[in-house]
């Protein structure tokens, strides 16, 4: 073989589209897609957070048409956040487990609205609740008391269930949650309601956006509960855990930071393996674009490309309506 003149060309398939559309290795489908959506107590239309451009916190009616428009979309369901009054924040995130708190609110909002065409899924966790913003309840040196934050998250499970939650999420990073949640779901008749472990969940600088959109009470990090960023042997460990627990899918967050956590996962995992891309790899896509120097859609595409790519085989993103909509070209 000449060195001039190579005989192997792996640009021949790149020649037409038609080529590079038939030889494509991942696709991505609006059903791979999740999108988190932030519900808010006290609003009466929806409001523009500003960290995060083109997500709203929704007052009740305004969450219709949005749940509307992403069945329309064709997704594979919706991720629910509540943001409750800041007055009805207390130390043990009581909203959380009021069926009347703006979560299970929601929640029943969805399942009416859209039960049959997306998957109503919620975020199992106390951190949008509690004055202090710890996913957890703290003991009295202010450390995040793992046991009795299992008890609150038992509740707030079989809570959801009743409210008609199809999915739990639990996001807190507490040992033995989900072993503590399916318990509670299969002694209290949900024994049919599957768990979405947040497994290898990262102490992310990433969520800053998030805690705007939550309005989050927190101080301080979550480092005592969250994983630390440089741990990928652990990763495999606490996704290993969930598994044996019972989770049903467990996930991967943040996305394109832990890539590598992602793909050990999807190597060895026996249950399906979901990814988010965070608040924070979405607002800072959307601010480079605003000032010109990345093309939006081609990097949201490319970017949830990327983490299906690596394993993922759905994936919450904020990108999820605008992605599914030019995947069906309707927008
Ligand atoms: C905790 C939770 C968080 C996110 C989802 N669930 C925040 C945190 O751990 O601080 C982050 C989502 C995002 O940044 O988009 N309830």
């Amino acid at each position: 073989m000449s060195p001039q003149f190579p005989a192997v060309r792996p640009r021949r398939l790149r020649s037409t589209p038609a080529f590079r559309r038939l030889v494509a290795e991942t696709r991505l489908h609006p059903a791979d897609l999740v999108l988190p959506m932030f519900i808010r107590e006290g609003i009466t239309e929806s409001v523009p957070i500003d960290s995060m451009p083109g997500v709203s916190h929704h007052s009740l009616d305004g969450f219709k048409q949005a749940l509307n428009e992403a069945a329309e979309a064709g997704i594979g369901g919706v991720m629910l956040f509540g943001v409750p009054l800041d007055e009805k924040k207390d130390a043990v995130g009581s909203g959380a487990t009021d069926p009347e708190g703006i979560l299970n609110v929601a929640t029943r909002i969805a399942q009416a609205e859209v039960g049959d065409a997306l998957v109503v899924q919620t975020d199992l966790c106390l951190d949008e609740f509690t004055d202090h913003g710890h996913c957890g309840v703290l003991d009295v040196s202010g450390y995040v008391d793992n046991d009795a934050t299992l008890e609150r998250y038992r509740d707030m499970g079989v809570v959801q269930a009743e409210s008609g939650s199809q999915l739990v999420a639990p996001s807190g990073m507490m040992d033995g949650q989900i072993a503590a949640i399916r318990d509670a779901l299969d002694t209290n008749g949900f024994g049919n309601t599957p768990i979405l472990a947040y497994a290898a969940k990262f102490a992310s600088a990433f969520y800053g956006p998030f805690r705007e959109a939550v309005q989050s009470s927190l101080t301080g990090d979550r480092r005592t509960y969250q994983m630390d960023n440089g741990n990928r042997r652990e990763g495999g460990r606490e996704v290993g855990l969930d598994i044996e627990e019972g989770a049903d899918i467990v996930m991967v967050k943040p996305a394109m930071s832990y890539l590598d956590v992602l793909a050990d996962t999807a190597a060895t995992s026996p249950v399906p393996v979901w990814a988010y891309q965070i608040s924070g790899e979405y607002s800072m896509m959307q601010a480079a674009a605003a000032n010109g120097w990345i093309d939006l859609d081609a990097a949201a595409y490319e970017s949830v490309l990327g983490i299906k790519r690596a394993g993922a085989d759905a994936i919450l993103t904020y990108f999820a309506v605008d992605l599914a909509q030019r995947l069906n070209g309707t927008s």
